[in-house]
């Protein structure tokens, strides 16, 4: 189980395993010669009723395509007026396929009254069982982080662009990324914090819009735009990246204290 676990397969799709080894080969298509008062057509569905397959685990697939189901964040997106409005309106949102697969909506924890907003990525395997963002090891060392210039989930907010769990933690798409893109600058304007953090590459790119690389745009503060507000925002490296390369938490320690540093002033 660890193992699938390390490999990202950590969904059911079915109740029960398929031995895939011990399905035989069909025989080679031959005409049919109907004998009996039975099709193939009815044999079959005879022996689908007699051996009903059990309902596979997953929610209904989202059915709207993307452009609509853009449109359809948009609207109602834009009809929320408070937090509380802007979650509910997301939890019975159909239109992201994450949702399927994922156990909660992560919507954000902390002080949503804090000067700094924090936005990453999505939520990974522990914030989904938790329903909080950043909880597991990438989020501890972000309580370090944050710690070191004296903040903490009671002086910051912090979210993602992507509410659920994309499958075995991959990469969110662009489509998906576009569905939720609404939720994160609605969410973002109903906050209205002084600055925004931005972590990792995926939310840079997304909030800036732009396609250039996290190394090349951390440190510098720009201005992220949404429909009806202006924030000043800072992008920095995402901490699962620096649990990979510590050697680039130096980097991050700067943009650090050019937040603190920001805060302050
Ligand atoms: N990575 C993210 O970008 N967000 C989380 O909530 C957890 C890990």
């Amino acid at each position: 189980m660890e193992w699938y676990v390390e490999s990202g397969v950590d969904i059911l799709l079915e109740d029960s395993p398929i031995d895939r080894f011990s399905e035989v080969p069909p025989p080679p298509r031959q005409k049919v010669i109907q004998v009996s008062g039975h099709s193939p057509a009815e044999r079959l569905a005879k022996k689908a009723e007699n051996n009903p397959r059990p309902a596979p685990l997953i929610k209904p697939q989202a059915i709207m395509p993307d452009g609509a189901a853009v449109k359809m964040a948009e609207e109602i997106a834009a009809k929320t007026n408070t937090l509380k409005e802007l979650k509910q309106a997301m939890s019975s949102f159909n239109g992201c396929n994450l949702k399927r697969t994922a156990k909660s909506l992560v919507f954000a924890d902390g002080n949503p009254d804090a000067k700094v907003m924090l936005i990453g990525e999505a939520p990974g395997r522990d914030e989904d069982i938790q329903g909080l963002p950043f909880v597991g090891r990438a989020g501890q060392l972000l309580d370090r982080q944050l710690a070191a210039i004296g903040l903490d989930r009671d002086s910051a907010y912090i979210t993602n662009v992507i509410p659920w769990r994309p499958p075995g933690n991959r990469t969110p798409t662009l489509q998906e990324t576009e569905i939720c893109r609404p939720f994160i600058e609605r969410h973002i304007e109903l906050v209205n914090p002084d600055m925004i953090l931005m972590l990792g590459g995926s939310s840079a790119k997304t909030l800036m819009k732009t396609s250039d690389g996290i190394m090349k745009l951390r440190g510098k503060w720009v201005e992220v735009q949404t429909a009806r507000t202006q924030i000043k925002a800072l992008p920095t490296l995402h901490p699962a990246y620096l649990l990979r390369q510590p050697s680039h938490k130096k980097l991050v320690w700067q943009d650090l204290l050019s937040l603190k540093q920001s805060l302050n002033s």
